[in-house]
């Protein structure tokens, strides 16, 4: 009991959220569409009504009259229905898809604003299937609940109205043996929620799945793991099809019940009225309108009867597309944050004090202290897994620290605006990440107003010009989705570019050159080193070669850093690095 009042509960205010944040705002066109359904649902009293007449006057031998006067007026009624349910339809689809849309955008908006650490713990295809999949279903019960909510029930009350009107004492028995119907009804819509939750979720998994194998599947073909990845999902296909089975045959066990019962009333209601038209208490034009009115009963009576398991299918989306909604936001401007100050000597200071961070459970870096002044570089070194991709992290706060303080210019970056602070950053990561677009736009993100000759210059200060311009449309060339019409050297060129344009006085490499070949790798350096100049840089590199002339190397094991100096420094101290170099030396030989 106080399980069903708490789903009630639950069920309210997923209701109220949604009218308050989505629908309320249409609420004048949510009325005009109410207006529309009245109209239709009064059409359907006047049927009862004609054919009463109709039929006493046949009986009456008054068939002139009829002739006369019943042809027009139904054809009229006709059209007037027929216009106002089109009217009605389309608006109830257009409301339920502005609603869904203002929903969708929405819910991407809070994706791409959420936290990185929540939009990296899934995969993709969870949250695209949420978007697509989910709202599909809420959008279907938003058209079923206004049409069957609102036109069918008052199309039942005015038909009720007429049925009362025609004959109060087997209106009253019929409406005895409706309510035997709910029950059921009821208990099959309880299971449809379930149903559809199930389905749902593992129509996220399938969407993920599919979304890898298409991902990877140069990896695929290449281990021949073709029949593997057929297996999995095949197997997740046939999940789908049992759940799917499921819900589809609960959905198809209401309309029976409906039958039956509708067969069961009709039935009672002959037997009932051939007795009163022999005792003479009804005419034969009564009953035969009576026995119209419940026929058209039938079908609004099926839409109030599907409406629960509708319903129960749509709260269960709805409660996955709110919980995406509700995403918490932890990385945020403080309430006084303020913009990031430079003053003349310290455009760009970035200072680690006794930094420890935690990914989850695990700690990623332990108390992590180093300054690098203004224009200087410095070098990040160290075994796999040693944190130096996570120090990169924590400077644009992708992620915030556990313990100590980050500060740029003097400033703890907690307290100032992230849009500053992220605008006075720029990052090159190994992975060029481009985006389905021209060559130009993808040099210019991050800075739209940027001009031709603006990107131009970037492009050639990023050894990109050249190849760039004996690209089939130069500048106006498709990279492909992800840039794969382009090497990886080149899209890593184009990223420097970019780098190059936004001109920010700090920059991030996290191993900009250890995806590429000898070649392109010398043509990056060079333009990274351009880069370099002028701006505070701090710089992860497996390849000692290239942090040789840092003017401060941090050598980092499991989180700590063990060693600092310069490349002279460090030789001479014979530790880790010494080594690492001397390892290196050895295998570049
Ligand atoms: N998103 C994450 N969630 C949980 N743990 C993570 C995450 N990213 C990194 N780690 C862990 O934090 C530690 C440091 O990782 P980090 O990526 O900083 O290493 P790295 O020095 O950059 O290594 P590599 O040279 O291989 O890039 C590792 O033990 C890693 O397992
Ligand atoms: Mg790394």
């Amino acid at each position: 009991m106080s399980e069903t009042n708490q789903k009630r509960g639950l069920n309210r205010k997923i209701f109220n959220r949604i009218w308050q944040g989505w629908v309320r705002r249409y609420r004048g066109q949510l009325a005009g569409t109410v207006v529309l359904m009245a109209f239709v649902a009064a059409t359907a009293a006047a049927y009862p009504l004609l054919t009463k007449y109709i039929f006493n006057a046949l009986a009456d031998g008054r068939a002139g009259e009829v002739i006369l006067y019943a042809p027009p007026i139904i054809i009229l009624l006709a059209l007037l229905k027929g216009g106002a349910l089109f009217a009605q339809t389309v608006q109830v689809n257009k409301l339920a898809l502005r609603v869904t849309t203002d929903l969708q955008k929405d819910m991407a908006k809070s994706l791409i604003e959420a936290d990185l650490s929540v939009v990296t713990r899934e995969p993709a295809g969870t949250f695209m299937s949420r978007i697509m999949n989910d709202l599909n279903l809420v959008r279907e019960a938003f058209v079923r609940l206004a049409n069957n909510l609102v036109r069918d029930a008052l199309t039942v009350i005015v038909l009720i109205g007429a049925m009362i009107y025609l004959d109060w004492l087997m209106t009253l028995i019929v409406m005895a043996v409706y309510p035997i119907a709910i029950q059921p009804i009821i208990r099959i819509g309880n299971r449809q929620r379930k149903a559809s939750g199930n389905l749902q979720s593992h129509m996220e998994g399938v969407t993920s799945l599919l979304a890898e194998t298409l991902q990877g599947v140069r990896m695929v073909k290449a281990y021949q793991m073709e029949n593997a990845e057929i297996k999995r999902t095949s197997v997740a296909f046939d999940g789908l099809f049992a759940r799917l089975v499921a819900l589809l045959t609960g959905r198809a066990m209401i309309d029976p019940i409906l039958e039956v019962i509708g067969g069961l009333a009709v039935g009672g209601v002959v037997a009932l009225a051939g007795w009163r038209v022999a005792n003479g208490d009804m005419q034969v034009g009564d009953v035969i309108a009576f026995i119209t009115t419940l026929i058209m009963l039938v079908q609004p009576v099926r839409g109030i009867g599907t409406l629960n398991a509708v319903t129960q299918e749509a709260l269960a989306a709805a409660e996955r597309i709110l919980s995406l909604l509700d995403i918490p936001k932890l990385i945020t401007d403080a309430p006084n944050a303020k913009t990031i100050q430079a003053g003349k000597g310290d455009k760009g200071v970035i200072s680690f004090d006794k930094v420890d961070f935690t990914y989850g459970k695990e700690t990623a870096l332990r108390d992590v202290s180093f300054t690098a002044s203004a224009g200087q570089t410095v070098a990040l070194v160290g075994p796999s897994g040693a944190g130096k991709t996570t120090i990169i992290n924590l400077l644009p706060r992708f992620y915030d620290v556990s313990a100590g303080v980050i500060t740029v210019n003097g400033q703890d970056i907690r307290n100032l605006t992230l849009e500053s602070l992220r605008a006075n950053i720029a990052l090159v990561s190994q992975e060029a990440v481009l985006f389905e677009d021209t060559v130009a736009a993808n040099i210019a993100f991050g800075r739209p107003d940027a001009t031709d000759e603006d990107i131009i210059i970037a492009a050639k200060d990023a050894a990109a010009h050249d190849f760039i311009m004996a690209l089939p449309d130069a500048y106006q060339t498709q990279v492909g989705a992800m840039g794969n019409r382009l090497s990886g050297g080149q899209r890593q060129r184009i990223s420097i570019a970019r780098a190059m344009l936004k001109d920010a006085p700090i920059l991030l490499l996290d191993e900009a050159t250890a995806a590429l070949d000898a070649a392109s790798e010398k043509q990056v350096q060079t333009a990274l080193e351009r880069l370099q100049k002028g701006r505070t840089t701090l710089v992860v590199a497996h390849r000692l070669a290239t942090v040789r002339n840092a003017d401060m190397i941090l050598v980092m094991e499991d989180g700590g850093i063990t060693e600092t100096g310069t490349h002279d420094d460090l030789i001479a101290k014979d530790g880790l690095y010494a080594r690492l170099c001397a390892l290196q030396f050895f295998s570049d030989k």
